[in-house]
C-alpha cells in the first residue's frame, strides 16, 4: 500500500511565491529554481533539492558545517517556547507590528521551533514568511507549528558563507532571534527600505547566570563589533538598539529545562552541578520562586538610500 505523502504546506500558494525568492544553494545562480514533481531543480546547474514532510531542503551539497540542534534539544525548546515565547518577545512583536507592511515578505533566519513565525503570521495573515533553520529536527517542528499558515520552511545555514540561497533584495524584513546571521547577509537580502531585526537577550540576562557558574563555564557569542556599528559597516543607513530589563519568576524546574537545551553553559550536568543549582535558589529564590533578571534586546537596521554620513 502506498504510504500517504506528508507534504503539509507545499500546496499553498506561498510555495509558488516562495520559489521566486530562492537562489540555487549549489551554484548561487539567480536563475529560477523550478518545481519538478516534488522537488526543485536549478535551471543552471541542475542541482536537485528535495521537499520532504513540508521542509524544502536547500542545504548546499558541499555543506559540511554545524548541523544545528538535535531532536532532543528541539523538543525541549518547543516545550519551553510554548510556555514563554509569547511573553519573551513582547517588544519584538510590537516592533514587527509597526514594521511589517501589507503583503510583506519576511525571513525568519534560524527559526528554531517555528513558534515565533506562527505568532507573527497570526497577526500578519497576508505576510509571506520564509522560516529557515540548519537543523532538520527544528525544521520539522516548524512545519508542524506553522501548519495551515503561509509559512514556508526551508532548511539552510544562516551564515553568509555559503550565502543563503535567496536572491538579492527580496525581503522586507529579515528577523533573527537568538540565531546567527551576518549583517552583511541581511543587507544583501533586504529590499531598499527593509529592516533587519535582531532579537535576543541583553547582557544583564547572562550576568546572574555567570555569577553562579563562573565566567569559564559561559558559552558566549562574542560580538566582534558593537551591534549597531556592525549594521552601519554592513551598509545600513540607520540603526538603533533598545533593551528592556525586568524581573521574572520561574521555578527551578523551568530554569533547569533552559539549561538543558540552550547553549548557555559548557558541560552542564544536572547531577554534578547540583550545588550550583542550589546556589541559584539561595541567591535568587523567595517564596514565589526564583526571581532572575531578564533583558530583551532588539537591534534594528534600515536599508535606506542614505549612506552613512551622506
Ligand atoms: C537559540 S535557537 C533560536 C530559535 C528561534 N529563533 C527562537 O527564537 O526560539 C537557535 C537556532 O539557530 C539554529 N542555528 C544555529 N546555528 C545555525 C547556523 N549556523 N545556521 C542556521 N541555523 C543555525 C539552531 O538549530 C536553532 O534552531
Ligand atoms: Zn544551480
Amino acid at each position: 500500500m502506498a504510504r500517504k505523502r506528508e507534504v503539509d504546506n507545499i500546496e499553498l500558494p506561498i510555495f509558488e511565491l516562495g520559489i521566486r525568492l530562492m537562489a540555487c544553494a549549489n551554484c548561487q545562480s539567480v536563475a529560477e529554481l523550478k518545481l519538478q514533481g516534488d522537488q526543485l531543480q536549478c535551471r543552471d546547474c541542475s542541482a536537485v533539492y528535495k521537499i520532504a514532510n513540508g521542509v524544502l531542503d536547500l542545504m548546499p551539497p558541499s555543506y559540511k558545517g554545524y548541523q544545528g540542534d538535535s531532536a532532543e534539544a528541539a523538543a525541549l525548546r518547543d516545550a519551553h517556547n510554548r510556555q514563554t515565547l509569547y511573553e519573551d518577545t513582547v517588544h519584538c512583536r510590537n516592533l514587527l507590528d509597526q514594521l511589517i507592511r501589507p503583503k510583506a515578505q519576511v525571513l525568519d533566519a534560524g527559526c528554531g521551533t517555528g513558534n515565533l513565525a506562527r505568532i507573527i503570521s497570526e497577526s500578519h495573515p497576508d505576510a509571506t514568511i520564509i522560516a529557515t533553520d540548519v537543523s532538520f529536527a527544528m525544521c520539522r517542528l516548524a512545519v508542524k507549528n506553522c501548519y495551515g499558515r503561509p509559512v514556508m520552511v526551508v532548511r539552510t545555514p544562516t551564515t553568509k558563507n555559503p550565502p543563503m540561497p535567496f536572491r538579492n533584495s527580496v525581503f522586507d524584513i529579515v528577523l533573527n532571534r537568538l540565531a546567527p546571521m551576518d549583517p552583511e547577509e541581511s543587507f544583501r537580502l533586504l529590499r531598499l527600505g527593509g529592516y533587519a531585526v535582531e532579537s535576543g537577550f541583553g547582557d544583564a540576562h547572562w550576568q546572574e547566570v555567570e555569577e553562579v557558574f563562573g565566567k569559564d563555564r559561559m558559552i558566549t557569542f562574542p560580538r566582534a563589533r558593537e551591534p549597531k556599528e556592525a549594521l552601519f559597516q554592513a551598509g545600513f543607513g540607520e540603526a538603533e538598539s533598545h533593551s528592556w530589563r525586568f524581573t521574572k519568576t520561574r521555578s527551578l524546574r523551568e530554569i533547569l529545562t533552559v539549561l538543558r537545551y540552550a547553549p548557555i553553559l559548557h558541560a552542564f550536568n544536572e547531577t554534578a552541578d547540583e550545588p550550583l543549582l542550589s546556589k541559584i535558589e539561595v541567591l535568587y529564590g523567595d517564596q514565589d520562586g526564583i526571581r532572575m533578571t531578564e533583558e530583551e534586546l532588539l537591534i534594528i537596521g534600515r536599508k535606506s538610500s542614505r549612506t552613512r554620513g551622506g
